[in-house]
């Protein structure tokens, strides 16, 4: 691992506790995203630093359940608040450098 990483996994890492709570008003702002993404039911989505996961519900909504969803990060503490929060049942997560 190099040094962005380490520096990555290292701040990110003891923010994921309590990520979602410190931004509450985004949800709208991901729907719209993933609207403007004009993404069709059975599409494959790559979210490339997923964090918590918060894009994953409304990316699995538009491609159904015949789509693929993908949710990346490089932080696993990022991707355990993922789990905790039920997204893996949104999209398949991935520990990686996007
Ligand atoms: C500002 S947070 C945003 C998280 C999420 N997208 C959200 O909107 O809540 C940036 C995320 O990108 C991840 N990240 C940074 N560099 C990365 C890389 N090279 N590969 C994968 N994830 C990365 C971090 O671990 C962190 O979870």
């Amino acid at each position: 691992m190099d040094d962005d990483h380490t520096h990555v996994r290292e701040f990110f890492g003891p923010r994921a506790t309590g990520w979602d709570t410190r931004f509450p008003d985004d949800g709208p702002a991901y729907a719209a995203a993933v609207a403007d993404l004009g993404v069709s039911d059975g599409d494959a989505v790559l979210d490339a630093g997923c964090g918590t996961g918060r894009a994953l519900p409304a990316l699995r909504a538009a491609v159904g359940s015949r789509g693929t969803v993908l949710g990346a990060d490089l932080t696993p503490e990022m991707l355990g608040a993922a789990v905790r929060a039920g997204r893996h049942h949104d999209a398949r997560l991935l520990l990686a450098d996007a």
